[in-house]
Order: structure tokens, then C-alpha cells, then sequence
């Protein structure tokens, strides 16, 4: 007789809203978006964005909470499981579902190096490690040098930061070793009201800050918030502004890539999906549109002025956090304190995040293949902490770039449009809107019933169609990749298809070796 274990479960309503919460609030909130707004038109990124949010963002929450809890019921916890549970019929659908596992592993891969830098950076905050540093070069320089692509006065190799990816790593697998409840749960609890303290705090500083310069007075915190709303209308002609808004909402919410339906496989049937997905979601924009727009932008424009602000903000996400924002705490009184503020709020956004993307993979093997909680972690952790090497060895090759256009863009847009079809046509909307409303608190606005079955697939079927318009065969044909970086731009290329496809072969064993149980059975 085959032994029925019983899967994990939330301790309670508020435990899973906070761990989706803590899932979607991420590095992503508070370096991601203030960098692509900057240099996506500033206020006109924020329509795209915003219709993004109402047309993709909201119902693939209510699709992701609602699949998940229905594929939970199965007791499958991953996409290949939930998709199969939708559509019998179809021997295929499965490995659709295999992106579901295949997009957190890719993104955790890189996203827990990132997230071992503010860690690391945290420390060296408090002990003043970077304290007299007050020039755009020398700070760069530090980051450089700790980050291994150059050897100079502050760091001589990767060690330090070899180090701190270490702790960081074992940190994930630990939380995660103890599940669902215990784990995720319990650290997303307490991490997600300090995250927002700190928040709040740098917040209400940036928005006192005086004009440190008084011969330029235009440099105040007024013209700052100016800077990052006065819409630039002429942006909403580009088709690339409304890629990167749509890009940006499945980013931070942490939608499109399977670890929603997962969380949600843990619910029970009469559990609400409607007003905690929304409640999830809702404390996201929070996160991101106040805390994320106010903090790093204004500021850097009070002590940086309106021309070098647009260099900066164009010279990308890691410049922001780790050069700009460390040179401008370093000009305020307890700037070591600020400091800390700074980078562990941004290590509490990014360990909330990765546990969530180190979850599909776990459940995966749990549920498929009726391994125990402890043996399925400790597999994933020995699998994880090899594949993470590709982000910590390569990062100056491009590698982590690299992975985050497939984990982080492409396949989150492909996944949505997958789950969007299941759902509303394979489902079907009428079925679909039976199964949203279970045990629902409140009614979805009837409208979001044609926006799930018409617009929000039309909308990605644009948005996938435009990509392979404009950009497919550049990246393919791997235009845009200079000489040097071009053998490990390829094996990464290489690597990430044969992981595909040893999950979409583990895909295939798992239902084979179920399908023999019940023979065995009947
Ligand atoms: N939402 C996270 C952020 O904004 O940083 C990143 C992320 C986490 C993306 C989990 C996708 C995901 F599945």
C-alpha cells in the first residue's frame, strides 16, 4: 500500500499573506523599478505601468492563488502537477509546467548572490568600511573590487564575497528546511514589518533632506520627486517602455513563473483567494511605488543635481544601490546606521523573495516523487549551490544578465500566457470564476471576468508577438554579445536548456512511476 503523507500547510491567513507579500517585495521594488522608471520616461513609466498592473499584474495573482489551491487539492505543488490537474486529457501539458520549476531555480541562481551583496554590504555599514569614501570612482571601485572584477586598495579577491554568498546561501536552505509554517512563514512574519520600518524611516529622511548645496537651490527634494513623476508623454509611443512596464509588474509581483501557485497549493479548498491575492498584491505597490519611488531617486538628485542624475540612473540597477545610495547616506549624520538601514531592509526584500524561489523545486520532488521535506531541500541545496557558482564566477562575463533575461523576462511572459489560456479557455471562465470565488471574502468586479477570458491574453500574445518582432534574432544570433563574453554567454545558453530538460525527464519519470502505483493499486 502506497503511504498518503500529509503535505505542509500556512499557519494561518496572515502568514500567507505576508509570505506572497514577501515574496513579491524584492531587490526588484527597490533597485529594479526606480532604475526602469528613470530611464523609461520617468512619469510616463508609470500609465504602461499602472494599466500593466490592472490588465496583468491583478489577474494573473487571482489565476496563480486560484490554480495553485485547485492543483493543491491534487496534491501537486508545481506547475507540470496543477496543469495536468486541468487539463487530463492533454499528455503534453505537463511539461509546459516544467518552466514553473525550471524560471525560480533560474532566478534563484543569481538572485541569492545579489542578495549575499547587501548582506555583506550591511556589515560593512556598520563597521565603516566604506564610511570615508565620497566620490562616485572610489565607491565604484570598492563595489568592483568586491565583487572580484578587479584587484585593488579595497579588496584583493573574491573572498569576502565568496564568503557572505556562503552565508547567505545556508541561510535559505535553512529556512526552508523547515517548510512551509515553520519556516517561510515564521521568517516572512517578522521580516516583512521590520522591512517596512526601515522603509518608512530612510523614507521620512529623504523627504526632509535640505538642499545641501545652498548656491543651487533647484537641487531640493521637491524638484527630485519631480524629476522621477513630471510625465514624459512622448515615452508611451515606444513599444520598449510598455515591454519593460508589463516586464517590471510580473517582476515584482512575482507572477508568471510558478511560485504563486505553489505557495497557493498549500491553501485548503475553503480558503479565500480573492481579497488575500489582492491584499498581497496591494502591499507590493505600496512597497514599490512609495517606498521603492521616494528613496533612492529624489535623494541622489538633491546631492547629484538633474544632469549627472540621468548617468546614474542610466548606469544601472547595482550603480543605484550599491555606489549611489551608499556616497549619499555617507554625507548624512549617523550615516553607518542609515547605511545598515539601507542594505538590510534590501537583505530582508531578498531573502523573502528567494526562499519563495527556491520553494517549486523542493515541492516538486515532495510531491512527485514522495521524498521527505529534509531529503528533498538537502538535494536541492547540493543542486542550487553548484548551479549558483555560474552567477559567482561569471558575473563579469555577463552570466547574471544573461539569466535574467530568461528566468527573470522571457519565460514569465510565456508562462502567464500559458496559465492565462489554461485557465480561462482550457478551464474555461465559467468554471474558473466558480473556482476564484471558493470561500472568497468578496466578489471579483464582474468586469475582470472579460479582462481574464479577452484582454489579459491578448495583451501577452502583444506583448510576446512585439518581442519577437523587434528583438528575437539579435538575441538569439547573440548580437549584442561582445567577443570575449561569447563562450560563456553560450555555455550559459547550453546549461540552462540541459536543466530544462532533466526537469522536464524527471517530469516524465514521476508520472510514470505514479501511473504504475495505481496499476498497482487497481
Ligand atoms: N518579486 C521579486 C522582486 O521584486 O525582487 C523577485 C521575484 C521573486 C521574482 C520570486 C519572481 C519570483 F518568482
Amino acid at each position: 500500500m502506497t503511504q498518503v503523507k500529509k503535505r505542509d500547510s500556512w499557519g494561518s491567513r496572515l502568514g500567507i499573506i505576508m509570505a506572497v507579500a514577501g515574496s513579491a517585495v524584492g531587490l526588484g521594488n527597490f533597485l529594479r523599478f526606480p532604475a526602469k522608471a528613470v530611464a523609461n520616461g520617468g512619469g510616463a513609466f508609470m500609465i504602461p505601468y499602472f494599466v500593466s498592473l490592472f490588465l496583468l499584474g491583478i489577474p494573473l495573482m487571482w489565476i496563480e492563488w486560484t490554480l495553485g489551491r485547485y492543483g493543491g487539492g491534487f496534491e501537486h505543488g508545481t506547475a507540470p502537477g496543477i496543469f495536468h490537474s486541468v487539463w487530463q486529457k492533454n499528455r503534453f501539458i505537463k511539461y509546459f509546467g516544467v518552466i514553473g520549476i525550471f524560471g525560480p531555480l533560474v532566478i534563484f541562481i543569481y538572485y541569492t548572490y545579489i542578495e549575499s551583496w547587501t548582506l555583506a554590504y550591511s556589515f560593512f555599514a556598520l563597521l565603516g568600511k566604506y564610511s570615508k569614501l565620497n566620490s562616485q570612482l572610489a565607491m565604484q571601485s570598492f563595489l568592483s573590487g568586491f565583487q572580484g572584477l578587479e584587484k585593488n586598495q579595497y579588496f584583493h579577491g573574491l573572498g569576502p564575497a565568496y564568503l557572505f554568498f556562503l552565508l547567505t546561501f545556508t541561510l535559505n536552505i535553512w529556512v526552508i528546511y523547515y517548510g512551509i509554517k515553520a519556516g517561510i512563514e515564521k521568517l516572512c512574519k517578522w521580516a516583512m514589518p521590520l522591512l517596512f520600518i526601515f522603509g518608512l524611516i530612510l523614507m521620512f529622511r529623504v523627504i526632509t533632506l535640505a538642499a545641501p548645496d545652498l548656491t543651487k537651490p533647484a537641487w531640493n527634494i521637491t524638484n527630485g520627486f519631480g524629476f522621477f513623476w513630471n510625465p514624459d508623454f512622448s515615452a508611451l509611443k515606444s513599444a520598449k517602455v510598455w515591454l519593460e512596464a508589463a516586464g517590471q509588474i510580473f517582476f515584482t509581483l512575482s507572477v508568471g513563473i510558478g511560485v504563486i501557485l505553489t505557495y497557493a497549493s498549500y491553501l485548503s479548498k475553503g480558503d479565500d483567494v480573492v481579497l488575500s491575492g489582492l491584499t498581497a498584491a496591494s502591499t507590493n505597490e505600496v512597497a514599490e511605488v512609495i517606498l521603492g519611488g521616494s528613496i533612492i531617486i529624489p535623494a541622489a538628485f538633491v546631492f547629484f543635481g538633474p544632469q549627472e542624475i540621468q548617468a546614474i540612473a542610466k548606469s544601472g540597477v547595482f550603480n543605484l544601490g550599491f555606489v549611489t545610495m551608499p556616497l549619499v547616506l555617507n554625507k548624512l549624520p549617523l550615516s553607518a546606521l542609515l547605511g545598515f538601514f539601507w542594505f538590510f531592509l534590501l537583505f530582508l526584500a531578498g531573502i523573502t523573495s528567494s526562499v519563495s524561489l527556491a520553494q517549486p523545486a523542493v515541492a516538486f520532488l515532495e510531491d512527485e516523487f514522495d521524498i521527505s521535506r529534509k531529503k528533498a531541500v538537502l538535494i536541492f541545496g547540493a543542486v542550487s549551490f553548484i548551479l549558483c557558482h555560474a552567477a559567482v564566477l561569471f558575473l563579469k562575463n555577463g552570466v547574471v544578465d544573461e539569466l535574467d533575461f530568461w528566468g527573470g523576462t522571457f519565460f514569465l511572459v510565456l508562462f502567464a500566457t500559458i496559465e492565462t489560456i489554461l485557465f480561462a479557455w482550457v478551464f474555461g471562465m465559467e468554471q474558473a470564476w466558480d473556482e476564484i470565488h471558493k470561500g472568497a471574502d468578496m466578489r471579483v468586479p464582474v468586469v475582470y471576468k472579460f479582462i481574464i477570458k479577452y484582454i489579459t491574453p491578448l495583451f501577452l500574445f502583444f506583448i510576446l508577438g512585439m518581442w519577437f518582432w523587434q528583438e528575437w534574432l539579435p538575441i538569439i544570433l547573440m548580437k549584442n554579445v561582445t567577443q570575449a563574453n561569447y563562450i560563456y554567454i553560450l555555455s550559459t545558453r547550453l546549461g540552462l536548456l540541459a536543466i530544462f530538460f532533466i526537469l522536464a525527464l524527471l517530469v516524465k519519470i514521476a508520472w510514470r512511476r505514479k501511473k504504475r502505483q495505481w496499476e498497482q493499486i487497481s
